[in-house]
């Protein structure tokens, strides 16, 4: 499973490819809107100067012109870019227009197996099912990715299924288990995933061991 930074914030990208986690980075506007007043393509730019895996640019533009217009804009920031398309009517017009012209585009919003199969059916590279926002209305957000994971797997569709919107460790667990091709989190997200008690009390206890043997 491929693990993607879901954040536009540069300092946490890094930090999370000096591990080698950062395969790819998923930002949205509202993410783009929390590092400031950064101008939007050079914002790009730079975060594929650190990622040369996908890196999502979502568009803004309401209409199918207006997607596409921005979506081959967007393309030209760099060759690892890809686009993000809302799951609207107009999204899907867009992504089945950009992926003729072979620009990989990203279906965001995603919350229904209906749904992800209409976004494979219109070319999109990535679905990103949104786990945590289904959660959080009280609906089981890891039983829509199974469902599309399973249905996907029916066919030769080229369309990777993108788990979205994770809160935690568990929806990443979950994930891996049910075969999603990508995880895209929060930097915060990976913190959490290093955490166990056992491992500071062992690495406590190791140390308190070696100090006391009086070796240096
Ligand atoms: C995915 O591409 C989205 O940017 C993201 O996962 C949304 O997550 P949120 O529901 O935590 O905002």
């Amino acid at each position: 499973m491929q693990f993607f930074l879901d954040t536009a914030n540069l300092n946490e990208i890094r930090e999370a490819a000096s591990f080698g986690f950062a395969d790819g980075v998923t930002t949205n506007p509202s993410l783009i809107a929390k590092e400031g007043n950064v101008d939007f393509k050079q914002h790009i730019a730079a975060i594929c100067e650190i990622v040369k895996g996908p890196v999502s640019a979502e568009v803004t533009a309401q209409d199918v012109d207006g997607m596409i217009r921005e979506g081959l804009e967007y393309s030209k920031i760099a060759p690892n870019v890809v686009i993000k398309c809302p799951l609207t009517r107009d999204g899907l017009k867009a992504t089945r227009r950009l992926a003729d012209e072979g620009i990989r585009v990203n279906v965001t919003l995603c919350f229904s197996p209906a749904q992800a199969i209409l976004a494979a059916k219109a070319g999109a590279s990535f679905i990103s099912p949104f786990l945590g926002r289904l959660d959080d209305i009280g609906e089981n957000g890891l039983e829509l990715l199974q469902t599309i994971v399973e249905i996907y797997h029916n066919y030769s569709w080229k369309t990777e299924v993108l788990a979205a919107s994770l809160r935690h460790p568990i929806h990443v667990i979950e994930a891996a288990r049910m075969g999603a091709d990508i995880a895209t989190m929060p930097f915060k997200v990976i913190d959490q995933m290093f955490n166990h008690p056992l491992t500071d009390k062992g690495q406590a206890q190791f140390l308190a061991d070696w100090a006391k043997s009086g070796r240096k």
